[in-house]
């Protein structure tokens, strides 16, 4: 990241939120049985009933854990608790909290593996994307799925560099995509974002995104995108039931 980096780990703060800065999550989507339990009981009707169709236990799991933890991380920036909080979903099914909070809050959630992470900021549509790098032959699906451009700065690279470079360009159109908001109605060829974790601005759709990778996890790749310039993205995550600030990265 070409920005400035402001470690420190600071535990039991409530998070606070300037209106032009990003909150990152991480949340790890392993869960007890006893934890399933309880975090189940903190769904709506619909969630609940969206868990109970997933065919692998696994899959149920990772879908409680990541719904619960969103519902805990939304409750401290709306004071209320997690089971309170209502979605209502987009034609192409993206969820943001119900008109009825009367909230300019603004998310987004994404998995990858046994990992996810949530995007916060206030007023301006966001979107988040992770992906678990996995050792892979990545040029065909480049080929095929990225734009002209994003193929030829792949190849233009060491091949040592090019599965990073991969699923950093991947991240990075997902990103887009998701705080667009339309799924893949756009087409991923249609526009290209740069092979490494620059800041940078993008035309689509008839608005101006801020596009950026924030190094989370290793093995993985994460990008925030957001329709306003991106100042700093704070990165939280819990640490004993507390929500914890690991970092701060600013431009
Ligand atoms: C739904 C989509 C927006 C992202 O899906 P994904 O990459 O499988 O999954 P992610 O973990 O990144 O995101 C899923 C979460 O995004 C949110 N979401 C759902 N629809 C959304 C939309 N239209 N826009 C933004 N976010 C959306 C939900 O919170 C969902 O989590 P949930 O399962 O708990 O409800 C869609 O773009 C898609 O199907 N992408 C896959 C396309 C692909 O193959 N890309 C290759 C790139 S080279």
């Amino acid at each position: 990241v070409n920005g400035h980096v402001h470690g420190h780990e600071k535990a039991g703060i409530i998070p606070r939120m300037h209106l032009d800065h990003i909150h990152l999550w991480q949340i790890d989507l392993h869960l007890s049985p006893d934890e399933e339990q309880t975090q189940f009981a903190l769904l709506s009707e619909d969630e609940q009933k969206r868990a109970l169709r997933f065919l692998a236990d696994k899959h149920k799991k990772r879908f409680i854990a990541a719904r619960s933890g969103l519902r805990r991380i939304l409750s401290q920036y709306l004071s209320m608790p997690p089971e309170a909080i209502t979605f209502s979903y987009s034609e192409h099914h993206k969820p943001a909290l119900a008109p009825t909070h009367q909230s300019d809050l603004q998310f987004n959630l994404a998995h990858s593996s046994d990992k996810a992470v949530i995007a916060i900021t206030h007023q301006h549509a966001i979107g988040v994307d992770i992906e678990k790098m996995k050792p892979k032959d990545c040029l065909p699906l480049a080929k095929r799925f990225f734009s002209p451009q994003e193929y030829a700065d792949l190849l233009a690279l060491p091949k040592t560099q090019q599965p990073t470079a991969f699923y950093c360009i991947w991240s990075r159109k997902e990103a887009i995509l998701k705080a667009i908001g339309t799924g893949l109605s756009l087409p991923l060829s249609s526009f290209s974002v740069a092979c490494d974790e620059r800041l940078e601005k993008i035309s689509l759709e008839n608005a101006a995104w801020s596009l950026v990778s924030i190094p989370v996890l290793n093995d993985y790749q994460t990008a925030v995108a957001t329709n306003s310039p991106i100042t700093s993205v704070s990165l939280w995550h819990f640490f004993d039931h507390k929500p914890t600030l690991a970092k701060v990265f600013k431009w």
